[in-house]
C-alpha cells in the first residue's frame, strides 16, 4: 500500500477542529464530539431509510451547498410540507441558547435531532396517522448492514437505540463549524470587535460599526442620524448567536397562511453564513421564511409595527420605549442607502468556504445508494 492511500484512509477528523481563541460558547454538555461518532452521524443525516417510504433524509431539507438550509419556504417532507422554514445549521455548537428549532420546543440538540423522524409531515415514525412507530425504525436500521460496523465503531457494541442516534447525529451537527471568513482573518489579528479590521474595507468596518452599536430614538421612534443599528444587542458577535432572553422580533407571520400569527419564534441560527462564499443568499429568512432576501430584512427592521397583536414584540424594537415612552410604538431607522449597503457588505464578510464543500459534512452515499466511507 502506498504512503498516499494510507492517507486517504485516515478518519476524517470532527473531535479535533480549531476552534478560535475568541469564541467561548459552546452548547456541548457530555456528548463529547468523536470521530466514530460523528461518522455515524454523519451516515444517519444522509440516509433516506430514516424515513418510512426511504425518500427523504435529514439532508433533504438541509443542504450542505445551503449552509444546511433549504431554498423552499416551506421543505417538502414524506407527507407533506413543514410548518417553518428549514434553520441553518452551521455552528449550532457555538450558542448560548441551548434550546433549538425557532420556537425552542427542544430542550437539546440531541433530543431534537429525532423529533424530525418522528414528525408525521417530514419522515413519518409518528406511530399516529397509519405511520409505523419508532421502533420499526430501529429494526429497519438494524437489518441494513452497515450499521453494525458504525455503531460498534462509536459505542462499542452494535445495539441500535434512540438514544444511541440522538449523540451520534448531535456530535454531526455540532462537527459542522465555519470560521474561515473574513470576518474571522479580522477578528483573530485585531481581538477586538470595536477596532477597525485592517482587512475590511471603510464599508464593511461602517457595517460593523452599525451591527455593533446601539440605535438612540426620538420620542415618535425615530433613530437618530448616525447612531447605531443594534443587530449586537441579540445576534451576538464573535457569535453571533441569539441571546436566549430575546422575545419576538415582529415577524409573526405563519408559512403560508395569510391570516394566521404565531409570536413564539425567538431563537435564530447564526447569522454567519446567511450567504454563500459566493454571495448567493442561503434560502430566504425567518420562521415562516417570509423574507426572500438580505433587503427585505433591512426593510423589516428598517420599520416594525408594535400592536396590541404582539404583546411578545422584544423591547429592545419598539423605539422611543427605550427612552422611557411605554407607549413605543416599534422601531424606524430611517436606514439610509449606504447604511443598507454598509451593512449587507459587512454580513457578506461572516460567510466561510469550506463548510459548503468540505467531504466530511457531505453525502457518503454515492450515485447508487452504496455507502463510501472513510474511517
Ligand atoms: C422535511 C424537512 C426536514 C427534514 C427531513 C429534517 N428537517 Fe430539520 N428542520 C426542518 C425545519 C422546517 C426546521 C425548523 C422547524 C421549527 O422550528 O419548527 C428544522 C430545524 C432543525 C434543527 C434546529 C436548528 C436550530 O438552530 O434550532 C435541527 C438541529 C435540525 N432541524 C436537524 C435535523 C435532523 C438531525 C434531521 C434528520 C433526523 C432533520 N433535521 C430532518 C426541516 C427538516
Ligand atoms: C430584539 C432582538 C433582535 C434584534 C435587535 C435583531 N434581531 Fe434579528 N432576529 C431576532 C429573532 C428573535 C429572530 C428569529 C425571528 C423569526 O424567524 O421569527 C431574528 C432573525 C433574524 C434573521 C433571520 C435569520 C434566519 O436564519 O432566517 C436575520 C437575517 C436577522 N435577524 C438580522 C438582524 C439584523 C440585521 C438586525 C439589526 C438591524 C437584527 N436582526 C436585530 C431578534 C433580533
Amino acid at each position: 500500500m502506498t504512503e498516499e492511500s494510507v492517507t486517504s484512509l485516515l478518519p476524517h477528523n470532527y473531535s479535533n477542529q480549531d476552534i478560535p481563541f475568541y469564541i467561548l460558547r459552546d452548547n456541548t454538555t457530555n456528548n463529547i464530539i468523536t470521530d466514530a461518532g460523528a461518522t455515524l452521524g454523519r451516515v444517519l443525516f444522509y440516509d433516506k431509510r430514516l424515513s418510512k417510504d426511504n425518500t427523504v433524509s435529514c439532508a433533504s431539507c438541509h443542504q450542505q451547498e445551503l449552509a444546511f438550509s433549504d431554498s423552499a419556504v416551506v421543505s417538502t417532507g414524506v407527507n407533506g410540507p413543514t410548518a417553518r422554514h428549514s434553520m441553518r445549521l452551521v455552528n449550532g455548537r457555538f450558542s448560548e441558547e441551548v434550546r433549538f428549532f425557532w420556537d425552542k420546543r427542544a430542550d437539546s440538540l440531541e433530543e431534537q435531532t429525532t423529533q424530525p423522524i418522528r414528525d408525521h409531515a417530514e419522515m413519518g415514525f409518528s406511530g399516529s396517522n397509519g405511520d409505523p412507530e419508532f421502533t420499526a425504525l430501529l429494526e429497519k436500521l438494524s437489518t441494513t448492514p452497515y450499521y453494525d460496523s458504525l455503531f460498534v465503531d462509536a459505542f462499542a457494541n452494535n445495539v441500535i437505540t434512540e438514544e444511541r442516534m440522538q449523540s451520534a447525529l448531535a456530535q454531526f451537527i455540532r462537527s459542522i463549524q465555519s470560521f474561515d471568513s473574513r470576518y474571522d482573518q479580522g477578528r483573530a489579528n485585531t481581538n477586538n470587535d470595536q477596532a477597525a479590521f485592517a482587512n475590511f474595507t471603510s464599508e464593511e468596518n461602517e457595517g460593523k460599526r452599525l451591527f455593533l452599536a446601539r440605535p438612540d430614538f426620538n420620542n415618535e421612534s425615530q433613530r437618530i442620524a448616525g447612531t447605531g443599528l443594534g443587530c449586537q444587542a441579540c445576534h451576538r458577535a464573535p457569535e453571533f448567536d441569539i441571546d436566549p432572553n430575546t422575545r419576538n422580533n415582529g415577524v409573526i407571520s405563519v408559512a403560508e397562511n395569510p391570516v394566521a400569527t404565531d409570536t413564539t419564534n425567538t431563537r435564530s441560527p447564526t447569522l454567519r453564513d446567511l450567504f454563500s462564499s459566493t454571495g448567493q443568499s442561503n434560502g430566504p429568512f425567518m420562521h415562516d421564511g417570509s423574507l426572500a432576501t438580505f433587503s427585505d430584512v433591512l426593510d423589516h427592521y428598517n420599520n416594525i409595527t408594535a400592536d396590541n397583536n404582539n404583546r411578545g414584540l422584544d423591547n429592545r424594537l419598539r423605539g422611543s420605549m427605550r427612552q422611557g415612552n411605554i407607549q413605543g410604538t416599534g422601531q424606524n431607522l430611517l436606514l439610509t442607502q449606504s447604511e443598507r449597503s454598509a451593512l449587507t457588505a459587512f454580513i457578506k464578510t461572516l460567510s466561510g468556504t469550506t463548510v459548503y464543500t468540505d467531504e466530511k459534512w457531505s453525502n457518503p452515499f454515492d450515485e447508487n445508494g452504496s455507502l463510501v466511507l472513510r474511517r
